[in-house]
């Protein structure tokens, strides 16, 4: 007599609870991670809206109901790896946060920069600055990008590319008409015909002005633009001889090598960790 065969496997699958209805409606589904393989994994994953983003904005009223989620067994918060994210190497270099962590537009924007700088036969470390001049919007956080930027590659570039992409910021608002530079056209968009940098903004400007490495921040303004050519590529690894060059990547990777930036690194590495 034949075995009995069962066409179904055993279904371990238990969906995790309803999540309560307010969270969807307040448009939290977006911070939710539902489980994607229940064979290795059956929780629910929550990412906690970072302060800095949810501050001034309708989430940061639903932060105690998060955390409430968490206190079901069939729901964690995100820590490590987010699926939703590009595996990244164990020991990432410059070049794996470009690619695998950048959005396209801000990896477009940062590779076009360096190439105008470069067409326009300036010097390494200034294509190495407008390289990642903005790879804190790109990948950490937009206000005060040009300060978080800064710091975030000071122990593995020259002093000269860190202070003038601090001042890139400050001096974006103002134009220099010795080189051309003047305020962006973007800036009107952005931030409307009538806007007023702040006074720190305006003080950060005079004094760099007076600066022996003023030229260098300057320049990376002046090649800062955002209408590029549409029909032109530009790999990361065009500019392989000047990272080689100009920015020191650390042995254990960016984000392990116990630098006071480290953690900066390791953030973008994994961005959706709740601690
Ligand atoms: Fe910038
Ligand atoms: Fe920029």
């Amino acid at each position: 007599m034949p075995e009995a065969i069962t066409t179904q496997p055993p279904s371990g699958r238990v969906l995790p609870h309803e999540l309560p209805a307010a969270l969807r409606e307040a448009g939290l589904g977006n911070w939710i991670r539902e489980p994607l393989d229940d064979a290795v994994d059956r929780r629910r994953r929550i990412i906690m809206p970072p302060a800095a983003a949810a501050m001034g904005t309708p989430v940061s009223a639903y932060q105690g109901a998060l955390l409430a989620e968490s206190r079901h067994p069939d729901t964690i918060f995100m820590m490590g790896d987010n699926p939703a994210l590009l595996a990244m190497p164990e020991r990432p270099v410059l070049k794996d946060f470009f690619m695998l962590r950048f959005s396209p537009i801000a990896r477009k924007h940062l590779l076009q920069s360096a190439r105008v700088a470069r067409e326009n036969g300036l010097d390494e470390k200034v294509i190495m600055a407008c390289l990642v001049h903005d790879i804190a919007i790109a990948g950490l956080l937009s206000a005060n990008h040009g300060y978080w930027g800064a710091q975030m590659v000071r122990p593995y570039v020259d002093d000269e590319v860190a202070w003038a992409i601090e001042k890139h910021e400050a001096l974006r608002y103002f134009a220099d008409e010795s080189v051309g530079y003047t305020y962006p056209e973007a800036y009107i968009d952005y931030f409307g015909p009538d806007y007023n940098p702040p006074l720190y903004i305006r003080r950060e400007h005079e004094a760099a002005r007076r600066h022996r490495w003023y030229m260098t921040s300057r320049l990376i303004t002046v090649n800062d633009i955002y209408s590029f050519d549409p029909n032109v590529v530009v790999e990361f690894d065009d500019f392989e001889d000047v990272v080689g060059r100009n920015f020191r990547q650390p042995k254990e990777g960016l984000g392990f090598d116990g630098s006071p930036v480290a953690h900066m690194w390791r953030t973008m590495i994994w961005p959706n960790n709740f601690l």
